[in-house]
């Protein structure tokens, strides 16, 4: 699917009847079912006052990884760092946490509201170095998008 195409299908999903829950689910399994190299796709928002990730809709494995600590990981580290994250191979990552042999790389795009870092949307796949520009941009709109959603 073309990336016009699957922004304005997520333009859709945002301007729906449907909740904010619903919102991030239908966006995650969209992600996950139309980008071949998208294997788990899922948003972590920052856990109220703690220095910590809670994840929230994901489409994928579940993971045991629910609750990150600011730092730690590639998500925690893009918790701090306010910038994207694109590993293509994460066995060259050493402050890494694994949700599976099957994942070989993983990308994460924070998410801004009101000039602050809120939460970000991580995606794993199972191929080494699939992810391209093309990929940040989308994530970026994504990110954009899930931001106005939220006041
Ligand atoms: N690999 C992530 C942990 C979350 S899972 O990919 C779902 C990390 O290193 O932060």
């Amino acid at each position: 699917m073309e990336i016009k195409d699957l922004k304005s299908e997520i333009s859709g999903i945002v301007s729906s009847q449907y909740n904010i829950h619903d919102k991030l689910q239908g966006i995650c399994d969209l992600l996950k079912e139309k980008v071949p190299h998208f294997d788990w796709v899922g948003f972590y928002f920052k856990n109220g006052e703690k220095e910590e990730l809670k994840l929230a809709e994901f489409s994928g494995k579940p993971t045991e990884h629910t609750l990150i600590p600011f730092g730690k990981g590639i998500c925690g580290q893009v918790a701090l760092s306010n910038e994207n994250f694109v590993v293509q191979d994460v066995s060259e990552q050493e402050n890494y946490i694994s949700c599976g042999i099957d994942v070989k790389s993983e990308i994460v795009v924070p998410i801004f509201n009101k000039g602050k870092n809120i939460g970000q949307i991580d995606i794993d796949s199972h191929q080494r170095s699939p992810f391209t520009k093309k990929d940040e941009e989308l994530l970026e709109f994504v990110c954009e998008e899930v931001s106005a959603l939220i006041n």
